[in-house]
């Protein structure tokens, strides 16, 4: 395949305790995809995005960004094309203005003072967070703190965007609108790795679903494939999307349980109306 962004190789990593977290996972991501990284707690999610950004090295094993070891790549080489959200933004955040939290990165990309004002400004433009640049970030709602700090990854230009859990903690409208900005940052060339327990985002947005379990990647495809098959699912600790079941349900009336998109279900209903 023509030049993949990120190419995971037979990686395995193991956490100083001892816990396996991720075991011999193999994946490649190409540009433009919508990835939605699936899993049980504990499954290995966060680990698998650490690896993919340079935050931890694998035991065996490598991660290639651009066809480079991931070694052999600075810090700022690295962070212009992988951009990782961390799940709990408290860890992410720590400057005293909103201002120097999203500068942090471009100033430590080298950027002159001029760019990087400019970067902020997009950036908090692109996730639509309208407070004060001399704001206290550490005062900012949850829904907030998570979009600084994917404004603050946003602000690096990183061409692939890994977002670890970015919707726990906001409500329904909230996701909506995050999902908006992840497809427009899409449309202009990005490429995003979502780790969610949200299969509905991922029925609707992704355009491949992972699965991991125990460490162990055990399912990898279009969510139209992965996300109707049931016993995987199950086998993941995952529950199988409600209208996937309600369709199931509904087979008597011409439905299969191959629909994973409202949408389509909302179409096959009206459909099935009009032959009544
Ligand atoms: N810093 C750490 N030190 C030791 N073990 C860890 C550490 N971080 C994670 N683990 C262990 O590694 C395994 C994978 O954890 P990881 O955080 O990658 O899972 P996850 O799929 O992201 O889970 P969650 O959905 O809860 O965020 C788990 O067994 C976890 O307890
Ligand atoms: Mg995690």
């Amino acid at each position: 395949m023509a030049n993949p962004l990120v190419e995971v190789i037979n990686v395995s990593y193991t956490y100083p305790g001892g816990i396996k977290a991720i075991n011999g996972i193999t994946m490649t991501v190409e540009q433009g995809e919508f990835i939605a990284l699936l899993g049980q707690n504990g499954s290995g999610k966060t680990t698998l995005a650490k690896l993919m950004s340079g935050l931890l090295k694998p035991d065996e094993g490598m991660v290639l960004i651009k066809g480079k070891d991931i070694k052999d790549l600075t810090v700022s080489e690295r962070a212009s094309i992988v951009g990782y959200v961390f799940q709990n933004p408290e860890h992410q955040i720590f400057a005293s203005t909103l201002y120097d939290e999203i500068a942090f990165g471009p100033r430590n990309l080298g950027l002159p003072e001029e760019e990087v004002k400019r970067r902020v400004e997009e950036a908090l433009k692109i996730v639509d967070l309208d407070k004060p640049l001399n704001a206290f970030p550490h005062l900012l709602s949850v829904g907030e703190k998570h979009r600084v700090a994917i404004a603050s990854v946003i602000a690096m230009k990183p061409e692939f965007l890994i977002l670890d859990e970015p919707t726990t903690g906001i409500d329904f409208k909230r996701s909506l609108q995050l999902m908006r900005i992840l497809l427009k940052y899409r449309e202009n060339g990005g490429s995003i790795m979502m780790i969610t327990h949200d299969l509905y985002l991922a029925a609707e947005f992704a355009n491949r679903v992972i699965i991991l379990k125990d460490g162990i990647k055990i399912a990898d495809g279009p969510p139209e494939k992965v996300l109707v098959n049931e016993e995987l699912l199950t086998e993941a600790g995952l529950t199988p999307l409600h209208v996937t079941l309600l369709a199931d349900k509904l087979r008597d009336y011409g439905f299969s349980k191959n629909i994973i998109k409202t949408m389509d279900f909302v179409e096959k209903f009206i459909d099935v109306l009009r032959r009544k």
